[in-house]
């Protein structure tokens, strides 16, 4: 939501019977949403107390908010427009120092987008309901509509595997605020549908960022598709901050009490601002900081893995690595030993060598993530702020002109699966072929289909299919296959 570099908001206090985020994220994760259910509803309490202290920008009245929204996605074009003006007339990227500053970001949101969506699932059993349309279409396109290579979550993934970004569980509880309150409201829409509507229209609008962020990504020679599918998703013309508006009106219509449920959708709408956002993992983002945490990390299991004649500034690597604590000091004296040299290509430093070269005595130690740190690190002159630019040596090419080369070459690699159109829904037969040739998700989606035959009924083989839509099994093969079949039989 925020379109500028933003603080931090904290939120309340952690009383004592209720979960961090980080335990409630991991907790409501893997399903069991209904089990936790009071858990999810006292943290939800903590945090909507935080969010009622915050301000915000939505009219007082509802019929101001189609004019409000329509003004704000103005506003963001234009801001948008001056920000390309800029990068025109030589402005260096605006958030992303370095190819590892946008890959720390990617890690860094990986909990909120991982739960994509999550927020409106329990909207789907009021699937009869004609006025919870807008949101329950809103929440099928967040699946893909079962569509693995549109699925968000399903595209996430796959981001975060290929850039080997996927260690992203051990970010601290500030990253897990937004997915632990998405999770949170999948659990109890009887008890705060205002809160979800007032969620689900702060999340829809298309903020500034994403449109930064989607056109540095791409320059940084990384995929943006799941960003920019977002842009093109989430227009104020039809897309979902439009159903997001909808939602609101209908709902609201039928409210007992509607002054009382647009104070409660603001209260949603504000929870938006709290935890980490795209702003403040961008701003907090410390080159060097990352590198001795990815060090430290690795000194647990590397602390006897070397050879007593593996000395820097008179001590052996296994002493260095045994105090955690030392490791600026040890990346220091490689430096004052020769090992690395900052400011110049990583390949120039012997250290590098060790770890990227043939035959490298430390190859396979670290990630692809974990290289892209070091390497800008090392690239990066000392003197330099760590968030500056680093001297990278060869010109990045952007992902999309990469994409554009590999085609022409006829390269089939250079085709990305979600690229085409979505194949064709089956409908006599939703289980896909290419599912039930899955191993044993093709077993799994095979007992799906005796079950919903043996349902009985609509609402009986509804409520089947939404089990398998929950957030923690959705992306699954048998979560996809319900996803496909329900949207048929809501049709
Ligand atoms: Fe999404």
């Amino acid at each position: 939501m925020q379109t500028s570099y933003a603080p931090m908001l904290t939120p309340a206090p952690r009383a004592a019977a209720t979960p961090s985020s980080k335990e409630l994220y991991f907790m409501l994760e893997h399903g069991a949403l209904a089990e936790h259910r009071d858990t999810a509803r006292a943290y939800l309490e903590r945090q909507l107390q935080a969010a009622r202290a915050l301000r915000d920008d939505v009219p007082s009245a509802l019929a101001q908010l189609g004019d409000w929204m329509r003004e704000r996605s103005v506003a963001v074009g234009q801001q948008y427009r001056a920000y390309l003006d800029d990068r025109r007339a030589g402005a260096p990227r605006r958030y992303f120092a370095s190819r590892s500053h946008a890959l720390y970001f990617i890690k860094a949101v990986a909990p909120t987008k991982l739960v994509d969506g999550a927020w409106l699932f329990a909207l789907l059993e009021r699937w009869e309901d004609p006025d919870f349309r807008p949101l329950i279409q809103t929440y099928l396109e967040e699946l893909g509509d079962g569509i693995a290579e549109k699925n968000h979550v399903v595209l996430y993934k796959k981001l975060l595997a290929g850039l080997e970004c996927d260690h992203w569980q051990g970010l601290d509880d500030d990253k897990f605020v937004q997915g632990a309150i998405q999770l949170a409201l999948a659990s109890d829409a009887t008890h705060y549908l205002p809160e979800i509507v007032g969620y689900n229209l702060g999340y829809e609008q298309l903020p500034l960022h994403l449109l930064i962020t989607s056109y540095e990504l791409n320059e940084l020679g990384i995929d943006p598709y799941y960003f920019t599918l977002h842009i093109t998703v989430d227009n104020a013309g039809t897309g979902h901050a439009h159903k997001a508006l909808q939602g609101v009106q209908q709902l609201m219509a039928n409210a007992a009490d509607p002054a009382e449920f647009y104070r409660r959708m603001l209260d949603g709408y504000r929870l938006n601002d709290l935890g980490a956002c795209t702003t403040s993992v961008i701003g907090e983002f410390d080159l060097e900081a990352e590198l001795v945490q990815i060090m430290q990390a690795k000194s647990v299991v590397g602390q006897n893995m070397h050879s007593d004649y593996c000395r820097v500034a008179g001590r052996s690597i296994n002493d260095w690595l045994a105090e955690p604590a030392q490791i600026p000091h040890m990346l220091l004296e490689l430096e004052n030993a020769g090992w690395i040299k900052r400011g110049e290509p990583a390949e120039n430093s012997r250290f590098w060598k060790l770890i990227q070269s043939e035959r490298a005595e430390m190859f396979g130690v670290f990630s692809s993530y974990e290289q892209q740190i070091l390497r800008d690190w090392i690239a990066t002159p000392r003197t330099a702020n760590s968030g500056a630019p680093a001297a990278t040596g060869a010109r990045v090419i952007s992902f999309r002109a990469r994409q554009r080369a590999l085609e022409t070459l006829g390269d089939g690699a250079a085709t990305r699966p979600n690229a085409g159109k979505p194949r064709g829904v089956i409908r006599h037969h939703p289980a896909r072929e290419a599912d039930l040739d899955a191993g044993d998700g093709g077993s799994e989606l095979r007992r799906l289909e005796q079950r919903l035959a043996a349902a009985g009924s609509k609402p009986a083989a509804m409520t089947m299919l939404i089990d398998l839509m929950s957030p923690a099994r959705h992306h699954s093969a048998a979560g996809l296959m319900a996803t496909r079949i329900f949207r048929q039989l809501l049709a």
